[in-house]
This record gives C-alpha cells, sequence and structure tokens, in this order.
C-alpha cells in the first residue's frame, strides 16, 4: 500500500495518548512500516507495557510519560523525538472525555480543554516550525470527532474541546499551504470505536456498533496517502451516508434559520426523521 510521504522508513513518527486505543493501534501501524515510534502517555504503566509489546516486534521505539496538557511535557516528547531522528509525523491524539454539562464544574471544563485543546495546540506548536523548516515531506493528523462537528446534547466541555481542535487542525491546513504541500495536517475523526474510552464506560465486550481501533488506523493510512484532510472514518452503524446528512442538517440550522441543535429540538423531530429516510 503506498503511504503518505511522511510516512517512510527510519524517520520518526510522535504519538501521543499512545498507550492505548486508536493511538497504540497506530504505533503499531507505523511500525510496521519502518518508522521509528515516540510514544507518550500519561499513563506511565500502559505506556510501558505498550512499548514493550511494540518493541518486541522489531521497532525502535522511545516511551515518554507525558501529560500533553504540560507545554513543557510535550517539549520533553519533542526532545526524545528528535534524538531519535527526523520527525516526520506527529499524532496529537491524547483526549479524556469531560462528562461536562454547560453547568459542570470549571475544573472538570478546565481538564477536558487544558488535554484535549491545549493539548493539541502544544504538539502543533511545538513540532511544527521544525516540520516547516525541515526539507523532507511531513504530515500533523489531530483527533478530532463527530461530537466537536454536530454537538450532540450532553458531554458540551468535550464537543467544545474537539470543536476547537476541528478550527485550529482546518486553519493549520490553511498555513501550511505556504509549504506547497511538503507539510500536510489532518483531521481524524473516528466513528465509535472500542477503546480505553469505550471501557471507562464499564463496556468489557466490543459492541457490535463499534469499529476497532485498528479499523480506524486502516481507514486512516490510505486516506493520508490520499491527501484528504477530512478522515471521517464510518462504524459498523453509521456509515458515511448517514454521518454526511447529520453534518449537513446541522450545518443548515444556521442557512435555514432553526433552533440551534434542532436534530434534537423536540419540534424538529419528524422533520429529521424524514430527512434521514429521504
Ligand atoms: N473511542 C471513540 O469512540 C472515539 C470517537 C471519536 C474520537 N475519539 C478520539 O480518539 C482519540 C484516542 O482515544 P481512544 O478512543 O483511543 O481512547 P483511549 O482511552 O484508548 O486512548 C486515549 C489515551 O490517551 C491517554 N491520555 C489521556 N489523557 C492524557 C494526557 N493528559 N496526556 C497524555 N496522554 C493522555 C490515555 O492514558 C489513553 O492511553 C481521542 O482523541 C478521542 O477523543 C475516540
Amino acid at each position: 500500500m503506498p503511504h503518505h510521504p511522511a510516512i517512510a522508513r527510519d524517520r520518526v513518527a510522535v504519538i501521543t495518548g499512545a498507550a492505548s486505543g486508536i493511538g497504540l493501534a497506530a504505533a503499531y501501524r507505523l511500525a510496521a512500516a519502518g518508522m521509528r515510534i515516540v510514544l507518550a502517555d500519561i499513563s506511565a504503566e500502559a505506556l510501558a507495557a505498550a512499548g514493550k509489546a511494540i518493541a518486541a516486534s522489531g521497532a525502535t521505539i522511545r516511551t515518554v510519560t507525558a501529560d500533553v496538557s504540560v507545554r513543557e511535557d510535550v517539549a520533553r516528547v519533542k526532545a526524545e523525538a528528535d534524538a531519535l531522528g527526523p520527525v516526520s509525523l506527529v499524532m496529537n491524539n491524547a483526549a479524556r472525555e469531560g462528562s461536562g454539562g454547560i453547568l459542570s464544574g470549571i475544573d472538570r471544563w478546565q481538564a477536558t480543554m487544558d488535554v484535549n485543546f491545549w493539548g493539541v495546540l502544544h504538539g502543533v506548536q511545538l513540532f511544527a516550525p521544525d516540520m516547516i523548516a525541515a526539507d523532507w515531506p511531513c504530515a500533523i493528523v489531530n483527533t478530532g470527532s463527530k461530537q466537536g462537528i454536530t454537538l450532540p446534547p450532553g458531554d458540551t466541555a468535550y464537543n467544545v474541546s474537539k470543536a476547537a481542535v476541528k478550527a485550529l487542525t482546518e486553519s493549520l491546513a490553511h498555513d501550511l499551504l505556504a509549504t506547497e504541500g511538503r507539510v500536510t495536517a489532518h483531521l481524524l475523526i473516528p466513528g465509535f470505536t472500542y477503546t480505553g474510552f469505550t471501557r471507562a464506560r464499564g463496556v468489557s465486550e466490543k459492541p457490535a456498533g463499534a469499529w476497532t481501533a485498528e479499523q480506524v488506523v486502516d481507514f486512516m493510512l490510505p486516506a493520508l496517502a490520499a491527501g484528504d484532510f477530512y478522515i471521517l472514518c464510518p462504524d459498523n452503524d453509521v456509515p458515511r451516508e448517514t454521518d454526511e446528512k447529520r453534518i449537513a442538517w446541522a450545518a443548515a440550522d444556521i442557512i435555514e434559520n432553526r433552533p440551534a441543535l434542532s436534530r434534537w429540538h423536540p419540534d424538529y423531530a419528524a422533520a429529521f426523521a424524514d430527512y434521514m429516510k429521504g
């Protein structure tokens, strides 16, 4: 399979949130492509186990225990990566769920934004300048969420953090046009995926509707190779067509002057159901 040119033998890939789920699956695939991998995660124990497992496959790896919300920690990750070789791929992927409704405690909001948004911004600000100055192909992949696009009621703090990641990554991609395609940015938008997130909700077996983390990465790699910015993953319940309709409906709230989040507004329940059937 042809890869994005940033995915190349002996180049360095940096992955945050690499001890579990999508980050870990990406680490395996990128190591198999011959990359050297820096795995960063806040969970030292899970990180050590992940590092050991990937190293056993013969890959060159470094593990760095780091909290992405702490800029100095991300700077340490960068120092390790630079010591390992030419960095060509950064996946700003670490995140937490917030359980933060509008009126939940400010600590919850702060923690969610610190990790999910500021963690990504630290990664972008610390890695992008050297990528822009380098003379080899590079890519930055930020993990967003459909919740940052359609904003389902519930975990508003998470939605806001992922909406911010979307806005940041879109602007980053635009700014990187100055590199004439040598450095690219991408927004990975997983569907429902069975990972540590799902397990933290007490689900101990993969729900039928969920994809595995490996499926997400196997979907992401050809999309990166094709140069896609929006890497919109389906899952076993939600095909791309359904996502397209939901996203179009959300955007049309403004155009049609409907109430906010009309998809979940009782007065629009029938109209939305008809639209989805149509
Ligand atoms: N699982 C899903 O259904 C789903 C859907 C959409 C988006 N996502 C996104 O995918 C990404 C990966 O999550 P996942 O589903 O693989 O979950 P996961 O829990 O399996 O992996 C997340 C990893 O991030 C680490 N982490 C959390 N806070 C951190 C911090 N402050 N610093 C460093 N590492 C930290 C965790 O220890 C964990 O290893 C996240 O950005 C998440 O928002 C997941």
